[in-house]
């Protein structure tokens, strides 16, 4: 049985993808491991979690002993890496934090997996799961493609440029068969409620303001997550080595105009009067270094791979509504404990 090791599978996106290979390849034996900071949770896979092709391991990626022994007894086939501290915000407050998982972390996994391989690169791949914040930012026009130069500017986008380019240096240097992914926004199920989507859904639930950051002109490009896990899938599985793929969904908003569709859609899952949920907008500090614009031209993997994002903006939003609506528990055991610390040292000077 293939055993393929997949990091941060108790997070968003990694969640989605250890769901779909757990339930799409049952030759496969899924390793998730995951180190359960404030963004991972096992919940997030309570119906994968008896499977029996699926295997759960807390620890660390910083721990280079750790993940040296656990490539040895596992001997992993396979690598998909999408542990990471993720959250812009948090990398302006603790930048080190974001230094030593994601790049530190990464340059761990490459070095085990060196180890285990070394005899035979091409039969193991590293796929590496990063983000178009690497590219900085855009102006009005133009889309980031796979050759757009790195310019980032957020301690957390710095340390995935870094990130990425050990693993091509891996690659390059001892020859490693690695792929990497450069995705927009994701959004969907199980998003943890410091990001725009889900916390401007909390606190509407709970009639408590919005914060938009400025004047809310900034754009994003928002892919539905089932999509970018698919979307993992394909270039997992078919990828030449040493290849870059953009994911993403042609979809950019502004987010004054994301929020006040949310608001739309509230209103009426609700049952509150038109208009009622805008009010609770509420324009805050800006965030520092705060990229203008986010957009991918995903046509290199549309063209070579035959993806294509499959839903609509408003069917996914609606979506995502309904299953925070349905599911209080998750909501309210994810921003109880040190969830108010954050918010209140993050938004209550703003
Ligand atoms: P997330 O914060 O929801 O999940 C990250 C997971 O990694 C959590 O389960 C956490 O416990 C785990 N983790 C963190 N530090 C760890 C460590 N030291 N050792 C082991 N596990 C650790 O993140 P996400 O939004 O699901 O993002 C997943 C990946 O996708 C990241 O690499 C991120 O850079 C990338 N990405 C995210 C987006 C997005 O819109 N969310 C878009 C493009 C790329
Ligand atoms: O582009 C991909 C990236 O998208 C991923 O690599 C990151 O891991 C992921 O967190 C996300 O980064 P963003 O910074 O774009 O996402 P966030 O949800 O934090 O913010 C989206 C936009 O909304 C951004 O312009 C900042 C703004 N914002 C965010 C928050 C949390 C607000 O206006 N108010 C808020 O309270």
């Amino acid at each position: 049985m293939k055993k393929i090791l997949i990091t941060g599978g108790a997070g968003f996106i990694g969640s989605h993808v250890v769901r779909r290979f757990v339930k799409n390849y049952p030759d496969y034996h899924i390793v998730n491991l995951d180190k359960l900071t404030y963004a991972g949770n096992l919940a997030n896979l309570k119906d994968v979690e008896q499977y029996p092709n699926y295997q759960f391991v807390k620890g660390d990626i910083v721990d280079a002993d750790f993940i040296d022994n656990l490539f040895t007894q596992e001997n992993f086939q396979d690598v998909i890496h999408l542990a990471a501290e993720s959250h812009v915000d948090r990398s302006i407050s603790h930048p080190i934090d974001f230094v030593m998982t994601n790049v530190v972390g990464t340059v761990n996994l490459l070095n085990a997996a060196r180890k285990l391989w070394k005899q035979n690169y091409s039969n193991h791949r590293f796929y590496h799961v990063s983000t178009d914040e690497v590219y900085g930012t855009l102006g009005e026009d133009g889309l980031f493609t796979e050759e757009t130069p790195y310019d980032p500017h957020s301690p957390y986008s710095a340390s995935k440029a870094s990130s990425d380019h050990f693993v091509r240096a891996y690659q390059d240097t001892y020859g490693m068969n690695a792929v990497i992914s450069n995705c927009s926004n994701n959004y969907g199920s199980h998003h943890f409620p410091e990001k725009l989507i889900p916390l401007a859904i909390n606190n509407i639930k709970n009639n408590k303001p919005v914060p938009v950051y400025g004047k809310g002109e900034n754009i994003r490009d928002w892919l539905w997550v089932e999509d970018h896990a698919r979307a993992i899938d394909v270039i997992f599985h078919n990828a030449a080595s040493g290849t870059t793929y953009n994911v993403g969904g042609h979809n950019e908003w502004t987010n004054i105009d994301l929020i006040r569709t949310l608001c739309k859609i509230m209103d009426r899952k609700l049952s509150r009067e038109q208009g009622t949920c805008e009010k609770l907008i509420t324009f805050v500090t800006d965030r520092a270094g705060h990229d203008l614009r986010y957009a991918i031209d995903s046509t290199k993997l549309q063209r070579e791979l035959d993806w294509t994002p499959s839903l609509q903006f408003e069917e996914g939003l609606e979506k995502t509504v309904d299953w925070y609506l349905s599911n209080e528990e998750w909501l309210n055991d994810v921003t109880s404990g040190n969830y108010q610390t954050y918010y209140e040292g993050q938004y209550d000077n703003r």
